[in-house]
């Protein structure tokens, strides 16, 4: 596993959108796994930025996001779908039939969940995986004690995790309590995977998914299986870890260290 803690949250994030650049300027057709969430949302600024300026072209990548609400439509203004057209899709020009996530409207959701990774196994496995992480130590909304043997399902979200979610609802609409979300074992299968996590809030998390036992109780531990699994910090999200003096030594400033 890569440990880079960069000098802030704002360069982690560069850090992270650079990596991503990089993969896709290697692969034009990349497949991508993407994840929402408040980390990730500079993150796409600087895509969008890139885009606007000419020097990012993701119009023929194909994407996956992680996880929906069950319940909500692609067009409801909190679903996945429609924020990820407002952080993304839109500025990038990837259609819907590239820019795939779980239907949260369908009428049977297990069967949507089982034909979702499918289509990623069809589409040839995901290249590139992005991933936030919940400070209950999930990744997309595998909460603890998910299976780490887990494929694409419903899962029910921790009172921890809809709390925190609350805030992009409106005041007085519940978040929602179900969702569809790749399972663990489907993205471990990812051939690369990058957490990017920022602020405090998420140190615990972060130190147990990094040096913590391999177990289902931080769902995020099981990318220490992960042939090429880099994690992406600031300062505040890497205060926990015991190894720090070594990650800073082996890549200072999160970047990379000559041999
Ligand atoms: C959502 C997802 C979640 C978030 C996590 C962190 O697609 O994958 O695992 O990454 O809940 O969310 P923020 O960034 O809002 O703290």
């Amino acid at each position: 596993m890569r440990v880079l803690i960069c000098p802030d949250a704002a360069s982690a994030a560069r850090r992270t959108a650079d990596l991503l650049c990089e993969h896709v300027a290697r692969r034009p057709h990349a497949v991508l796994g993407l994840a929402t969430g408040g980390t990730m949302e500079p993150v796409y600024e600087i895509l969008r930025e890139r885009i606007a300026e000419g020097s990012l072209d993701l119009s023929s990548v194909t994407t996956f996001n992680l996880d929906e609400y069950v319940g909500l439509a692609g067009d409801h203004p909190q679903s996945y779908r429609a924020t990820m057209e407002r952080l993304l899709f839109e500025a990038a020009g990837i259609g819907p039939d590239r820019a795939r996530l779980p239907d949260g409207a369908a009428a049977d959701p297990a069967a949507e969940a089982d034909a979702y990774d499918a289509a990623i196994s069809e589409a040839g496995g995901i290249d590139l995986q992005l991933l936030g992480i919940g400070s209950n130590g999930h990744i997309g909304f595998n909460e603890p004690t998910s299976s780490l043997g887990s494929r694409t399902r419903i899962k029910t979200l921790t009172r921890e995790t809809r709390d925190a979610n609350a805030r992009f609802f409106d005041e007085g609409e519940e978040a929602p309590r179900f969702s569809i979300t790749m399972g663990i074992a489907t993205v471990l299968e990812a051939r690369s995977c990058l957490l990017l996590a920022t602020g405090e809030g998420k140190a615990p998390a972060v130190a147990a998914a990094i040096e913590g036992p391999l177990s289902a109780a931080c769902p995020a531990s099981a990318l220490q299986l992960h042939p090429s699994a880099t994690m992406i910090l600031d300062p505040d999200a890497a205060r926990d870890l015991k190894l720090r003096d070594y990650y800073e030594m082996v890549h200072p400033a999160g970047g990379e260290a000559p041999l």
